[in-house]
């Protein structure tokens, strides 16, 4: 009898320890594929290598290889009197916008929350939907881990 009670509860423990696992490889997988909601095959490292290519082809000009940013981006102005391209490293504050503002700063440029802007963050008309989500999943692979927690938390995501 005692045996049995020994085994009942093994197994039952075994059940506990596969149930957590399973949850927590769920809750993590979750995060992980959080830019592939546009329906995509590409696992999320293929999407954050297109992510890469499209970025130094269609970024990097103004806001640096490394999203650097450019160098007196918070200082001065250039000789048109428009910002300089922020970083978008972690070190700026793009981090402090939710997916949908940054996905609309990048499809519209700042042109759509301020119909007067006349500076050089123009929109991107020729990007899909996918190659701004997945320039998006490579910005985010950028950031420090501190700064993914940061965002992860305040977006709820
Ligand atoms: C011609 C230069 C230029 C190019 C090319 C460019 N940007 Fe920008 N970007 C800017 C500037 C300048 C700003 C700051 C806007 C302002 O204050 O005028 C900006 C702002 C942003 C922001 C908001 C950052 C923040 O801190 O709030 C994001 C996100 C961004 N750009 C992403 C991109 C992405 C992704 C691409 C490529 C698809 C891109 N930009 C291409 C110049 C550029």
């Amino acid at each position: 009898m005692k045996n049995i009670f020994n085994y009942f509860s093994i197994v039952i423990f075994l059940f506990i320890f596969v149930f957590i696992v399973l949850v927590f490889f769920n809750e993590k997988n979750r995060n992980d594929n959080k830019f592939s909601n546009s329906v995509s095959m590409e696992s999320a490292s293929e999407q954050i290598l297109l992510g890469s290519s499209l970025y130094l082809n269609n970024c990097a000009s103004c806001h640096g290889n490394k999203l650097e940013g450019q160098p007196k981006w918070n200082t001065e102005k250039d000789s048109d009197g428009h910002n300089y391209a922020p970083p978008l490293n972690g070190t700026g504050h793009a981090w402090h916008h939710d997916f949908e503002t940054l996905f609309n700063i990048i499809r519209y440029g700042f042109k759509k929350m301020d119909p007067n802007y006349k500076g050089k963050m123009i929109g991107n008309d020729d990007l899909t939907d996918d190659e701004i989500w997945s320039i998006l999943a490579y910005v985010k692979s950028i950031w420090p881990d501190s700064i993914k927690d940061q965002y992860e938390s305040t977006n709820n995501n």
